[in-house]
């Protein structure tokens, strides 16, 4: 049976209603594991199993989200929006909680039950729930009407900001997602260059569109709707590989500087410029999609000024505009100039309704001049995230669980593997090849009911979270394990 299955709630209740299975607590279980011991199916049903002892306390306190969550499946695929929104929880034949409210580091459910924050909106959230003065320039903009669709005066300022702090950004459009900047960008390569194919990197999040959602979890399979092949980030002999098979079919390569949902995984000293030499050698335009590096490792971006690499176009977006829907797509002027209406040799690049949103504009405006007024304590934040990473693999080498922190400064992942697995992970494709996507579930279903909100394992601090809530975390971690193997117990 395929993977994907095992994390398919129907698949679970399919196969339960055609054993005609009726579930109605912890104490159905052992009925419930006899007929389960004996199913084709009994591996992925075990989710079922374990969930019904692990999230008792989550599911008692959390009624209203339950009944929210009903609701929606009957409008939304799957019951969501956006895929991750799940956060795992059916696999535990849970649910999300409905989150309502946000201040600083944390948030409040539509029950009132409060959780340490790690997602921050998509790491969005660099400042934090409800920023004051984010919160000021939207109802103040407002007052005026909320968009027009046509240029607008916090665009021009907001884009002047992003320049200063991106001198990279020679030229650049606003979109409304990070979706629109990458397919826009990639656009733009292939304008550029008159070549089709793209390259990047396993794993590689760059948004939904065509042009770049392939080659996303292992085993990394082929769809033939997309025009592109993958490397595997951090190791030269496969990036050479590919330029060895398809280089000169390249319109462009991109990556994250640092490998957001493929694991969290930064990249090795040189690797990029590396990648900045070799696509240069060959014409091939470089994409940064810093949508989540972009001001939050520095203020700016990080692939050129803590990795020493330039691309050739870069991207940007979330914790740019504070939880304001924004995408950025920029960089050399004669690329860009293609997008310019009518330009000749260029195609139709265009844009959006919501692009320039004045709202969005007045949010980056106010995120950035409080980010600026912060520079000199980035350091202290990724100083924070880099101390909890460090405490939490110790932990977890302690306890000899088979889970990896990985990230860099405020960026926190945490992956079940298979095992135990003592050595660094430095690549994507080293990281899904060792990932147990179910046990990954039932670790996150453990954390919600710990009070601990993220995907990934975690996700990303913020400069509103404390030290208390870094120790409170590692706390929850701890606890989730041990109720994961006080499960397992059990069930033996
Ligand atoms: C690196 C990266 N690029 C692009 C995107 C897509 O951005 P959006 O969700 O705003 O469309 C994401 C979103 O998670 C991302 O992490």
């Amino acid at each position: 049976m395929k993977l994907r299955d095992c994390r398919s709630h129907s698949v679970h209740s399919n196969h339960l209603k055609k054993k005609k299975v009726l579930l109605s607590g912890p104490e159905s279980l052992s009925r419930l594991n006899q007929v389960l011991s004996t199913s084709d199916l009994a591996t992925p049903a075990l989710c079922l199993v374990e969930a019904l002892w692990m999230l008792e306390k989550y599911n008692s306190r959390t009624k209203k989200s339950e009944a929210l969550w009903k609701r929606a499946n009957t409008l939304f695929p799957g019951g969501v929006s956006h895929n991750i929104r799940t956060f795992g929880m059916p696999t535990c034949n849970s649910y999300p909680p409905y989150i309502s409210r946000g201040q600083d580091g944390h948030i409040w459910d539509v029950d009132g039950n409060e959780y340490i924050d790690w997602w921050m909106t998509h790491y969005s959230l660099i400042l934090g729930h409800n920023n004051a003065a984010v919160k000021k320039a939207i109802q103040d903009q407002s007052e005026f009407g909320h968009h027009f669709g046509a240029p607008n005066e916090p665009e021009v300022r907001f884009g002047e900001q992003l320049q200063e702090a991106v001198p990279l950004l020679k030229r650049m459009r606003f979109t409304a997602s990070g979706s629109e900047s990458t397919m826009y960008a990639t656009r733009l390569a292939r304008a550029f260059t008159g070549k089709n194919l793209i390259g990047k990197s396993l794993g590689g999040w760059h948004g939904g569109n065509d042009a770049l959602a392939y080659h996303l979890k292992h085993p990394f399979s082929d769809t033939p709707i997309y025009d592109g092949v993958s490397f595997d980030f951090n190791d030269r002999e496969s990036f050479d590989m590919m330029l060895k098979n398809h280089g000169r079919d390249l319109a462009a390569v991109i990556v994250e500087p640092v490998i957001g949902a493929g694991g969290g995984i930064p990249p090795e000293p040189e690797f990029l410029r590396y990648i900045r030499e070799e696509t240069a050698a060959r014409d091939i335009v470089l994409i940064f999609d810093e949508i989540i590096t972009g001001f939050r490792l520095r203020f700016g971006t990080a692939g050129d000024r803590i990795f020493g690499a330039e691309p050739d176009l870069l991207t940007l977006g979330k914790a740019a505009a504070g939880g304001m829907p924004l995408g950025v797509y920029g960089g050399r002027e004669d690329i860009m100039a293609l997008a310019a209406p009518g330009a000749i040799g260029g195609q139709w690049v265009g844009g959006g309704t919501f692009s320039s949103h004045p709202l969005t504009m007045v949010a980056g405006l106010a995120v950035l001049e409080q980010l600026r007024a912060k520079k000199g304590d980035y350091s202290r934040l990724n100083n924070m995230g880099d101390s909890f990473r460090a405490r939490l693999n110790e932990m977890l080498g302690e306890m000899k669980a088979p889970l990896v922190g990985t990230g860099i400064g405020s960026i926190n992942f945490i992956s079940h593997l298979r095992l135990r697995h003592e050595e660094p992970i430095k690549t994507p494709g080293q990281l899904g090849a060792l990932f147990d996507h179910r046990q990954q579930d039932i670790f996150q279903g453990f954390l919600m009911q710990e009070g601990v909100f993220g995907y990934h394992g975690l996700g990303a601090l913020s400069f509103a979270h404390t030290q208390e809530d870094v120790e409170k975390t590692l706390s929850a971690i701890s606890r989730a394990i041990e109720s994961m193997r006080h499960i397992k117990s059990k069930r033996k």
